[in-house]
């Protein structure tokens, strides 16, 4: 398993840095990033795929500016909806597995329980239908791919709602909150691990390889919350530990904080198949969020907002 090749795209974003971490002791893990590929450009792909000849690709890269995605939607379809199907195609020409994330976000949130793998995508924004364009495409090409669905992403480093709510606690008295939709906030660090477990699955010389199980899996952590409750409970915790001090929580709705992105009101994606298939379960949302905020108060990595 070790001599492994396994390229990572997206090292410096949330989900690659982690993975990095988590995937060391899988193979030989290389990492490129732009402008030494740019996912816009199918031929800068080919020409990385075919000089490093990995047996894993793992795209967590993507065009993830939800709003700027609305008046940028060439260059979003361009990363997110063409991109995947070229590392497809490559992928399927080398033999090698192509593992890739996708969003919440191809759905339009109506639905009254958990979104499970087959339910009909209905993208309410650019990027959730630049997402599913690439989920598409993965499929549509075939051969070895896993495409992990997940939400409201957040990690020790990086732009995310975590980071930015703690810098906002200490510049304001008062906070207000959307506590209309619903999700399950994810860690990065629970991504990649998660990635790990079910690839030393698959790769393991005595494993069974993929066989058979290419496809869609939810992939998010347990639980429940709003954003509202997100917030709360992430500056309740680091009260004493991040020097941080609780402001005044307004819970809002969705309307009351118009974006230019739609978002959907039910982000809840059931994790069953991942469970079912590959054994593997993420823990609740909360301590994750623990374990997020421990590293955070170790310093290490350092504790920088963006
Ligand atoms: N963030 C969320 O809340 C969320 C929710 C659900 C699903 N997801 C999915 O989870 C995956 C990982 O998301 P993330 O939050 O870790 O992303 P992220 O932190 O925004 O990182 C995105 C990465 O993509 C790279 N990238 C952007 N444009 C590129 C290009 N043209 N060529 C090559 N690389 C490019 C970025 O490189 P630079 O640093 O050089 O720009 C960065 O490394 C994505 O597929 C995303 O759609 C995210």
């Amino acid at each position: 398993m070790r001599n492994v090749k396994i390229l990572v795209l997206g090292r410096t974003g949330q989900v690659g840095w982690e993975l990095r971490h988590k995937l060391s002791c899988l193979g030989q893990i290389t990492s490129v990033e732009y402008p030494e590929i740019d996912l816009s450009q199918a031929d800068s792909i080919r020409k990385v795929m075919r000089a490093a000849e990995p047996a894993v690709i793992i795209n967590a890269a993507a065009y993830t500016a939800v709003d700027k995605a609305e008046s940028d939607p060439d260059l979003a379809a361009a990363i997110n909806g063409t991109a995947p199907g070229v590392l497809a195609e490559e992928a399927r020409q080398l033999g090698s597995l192509l593992v890739h994330y996708s969003t919440d976000y191809v759905f339009d949130g109506t639905k009254e329980c958990s979104y499970v793998e087959t339910d009909t995508p209905n993208p309410l924004n650019i990027y959730g239908k630049t997402k599913l364009a690439g989920d598409q495409a993965i499929e549509s090409v075939g051969g070895n791919y896993l495409i992990f669905r997940t939400s409201w992403v957040y990690g020790s480093r990086g732009n995310n709602f975590l980071l930015t709510m703690l810098r906002l606690a200490k510049e304001r008295t008062e906070l207000r909150i959307v506590d209309d939709q619903v999700g399950a906030p994810t860690s990065s660090e629970c991504i990649a691990q998660a990635t790990a477990n079910i690839l030393s699955r698959v790769l393991a010389p005595a494993g069974d390889g993929l066989d058979g199980r290419s496809g869609i899996y939810n992939l998010a952590c347990a639980g429940e919350t709003t954003w509202f409750g997100f917030a709360k409970a992430l500056l309740t915790k680091s009260v004493g530990t991040l020097g941080v001090s609780i402001p005044s929580l307004i819970p809002i709705k969705t309307s009351d904080y118009p974006r230019p992105a739609q978002r959907p009101a039910n982000s809840r994606l059931s994790c069953r198949r991942l469970a079912e298939t590959f054994g593997v379960g993420l823990p609740h949302w909360e301590h994750a969020l623990d374990l997020v905020l421990e590293t955070l108060a170790e310093g290490n990595p350092p504790f920088t907002t963006p």
